[in-house]
Parts: structure tokens; sequence; C-alpha cells
């Protein structure tokens, strides 16, 4: 194995490790840990929407970051394998589904043209097929999905912050952010594989058009 890999290699395991000893079911967590401390995404008392939150490592995250008297949503078509504290709520399904269906409304209150959630993040991602062209097309659907119901739930002001894999198309689709966001970022973590096309995109302060017409 070349150093670099070895370097690389040794790496990953530490993140992988390091979130055993710290129990978390993926080392993922240190993603948006490491996007948080950065960026400055949560607050204590926010409610947030986690989409693609299982196995739940951002959830927990999160669950500590907003405290007791916040809240975080998460939406996964698989189940988590966490605690589920008291506030944690999670929805078992599709996203395209959930969100739009009725016990999601009741969740986030009756009004469901009111935009609730101070963060909404994303770490979806379907099971890859190898396919270069097809896994980024996949992957920027679901961010564009995410988006979609980031304009209808976010509140004015709020963050949001997704997972995207690198394509020619990306970066027009992350161009059009720019019109709802004060500041559009691209992120690298460390915790992600060097050989991997994934980044995160970092979205502050909402601009919700429609609030201003
Ligand atoms: C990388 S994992 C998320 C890991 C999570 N952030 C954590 O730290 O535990 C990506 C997740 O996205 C979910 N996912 C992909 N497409 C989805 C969809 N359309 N609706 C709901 N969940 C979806 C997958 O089931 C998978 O669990």
């Amino acid at each position: 194995m070349a150093k670099r890999k070895r370097t690389q290699k040794k790496r990953q395991d530490s993140f992988f490790n390091k979130a055993k000893e710290e129990g978390y079911p993926a080392r993922s967590v240190y993603k948006i840990k490491e996007i948080d401390e950065k960026y400055h995404i949560i607050k204590q008392n926010d409610i947030v929407l986690d989409l693609g939150c299982a196995p739940g490592s951002w959830m927990m995250y999160l669950s500590r970051r907003v405290g007791q008297k916040g809240k975080v949503i998460g939406i996964d078509v698989q189940d988590i394998k966490i605690l589920v504290e008291r506030n944690m709520k999670f929805i078992k399904g599709d996203i395209g589904e959930i969100v739009y269906g009725t016990k999601f409304r009741k969740i986030i209150r009756s009004d469901p043209k009111k935009s609730l959630f101070n963060v909404i993040v994303s770490d979806m991602a379907s099971k890859t097929t190898g396919v270069k062209f097809a896994d980024a097309e996949e992957s920027l659907n679901l961010a564009k999905e995410a988006f979609k119901i980031t304009k209808e739930f976010l509140k004015n002001g709020g963050h949001f912050v997704f997972k995207i894999f690198e394509s020619e198309d990306t970066a027009q689709f992350i161009k059009t952010l720019k019109d709802y966001f004060k500041t559009v970022k691209r992120h690298m973590t460390k915790a992600t594989r060097k050989q991997s096309r994934e980044f995160y995109v970092v979205c502050k302060n909402y601009i919700n058009h429609k609030k201003m017409k």
C-alpha cells in the first residue's frame, strides 16, 4: 500500500474508532461537527430537520447541540440505531412522501404554510452503483429535493447544509442557491474519504422571497 493511502486509511480508521468510543453509530458525525464548529450552524433551542438521518449519529450530535428546549426531527427510509431522546422525533419513510403527508404537518404544527425550522441538514445518499455519472445524478436529485423542502419549511434567516457528489451540473445548482442565501460555501470534511467526490454545501441566512413580497 502506498504511503499516502496508508496515512489516509489510518485517519479514516481513527474516525471510525473515535465514533465507536464516543457511542455514535456512524463516523459521519465528525462531518457535521466540523461544519458546525467552522460555520456556527446550530444554536441552543433550535428546531432542526435532519433528512436522511439513519443510523442517527447526526441526530445524536444535533440533539445535544439544541438542548432540551430544542428539537430534532429526522426522516429516513431506514431505521435509526440510537436511543430516541425527548427532544428527538424520528419518522420512517421517503422524504418526498413524508414531508408532504399529514403526519409531518401535524408534528410541525397545524399551519402548513408556516416555516418552522431554524436549520435543515441533509446527509442523504442512495446506495452507490459505482457508475459515477448515475451516482452523481442521483445525489443531485436528492440535493434538489432537500432544497425544495428547505424553501417550504426553513425559517427566514435559517441555515441549510447538504451533501452532494461533484459533477458537471453541481456548479449550476449551487449558483441558484446564491439567490436564496446570504452565503453559500462548499466544504470538504476531514472525515470524507479522499477518493470520494462528496462534499457539503453550507448555506447561511435564508432569504425567504415569499415573505418579502
Ligand atoms: C450517509 S447516510 C446518513 C448518515 C447519518 N447522517 C448519520 O450520521 O447517521 C444516508 C442516508 O440517507 C437515506 N436516504 C437516501 N435517500 C432517502 C430518501 N429519499 N428519503 C429518506 N432517506 C433517504 C439513506 O437511507 C441513508 O440512511
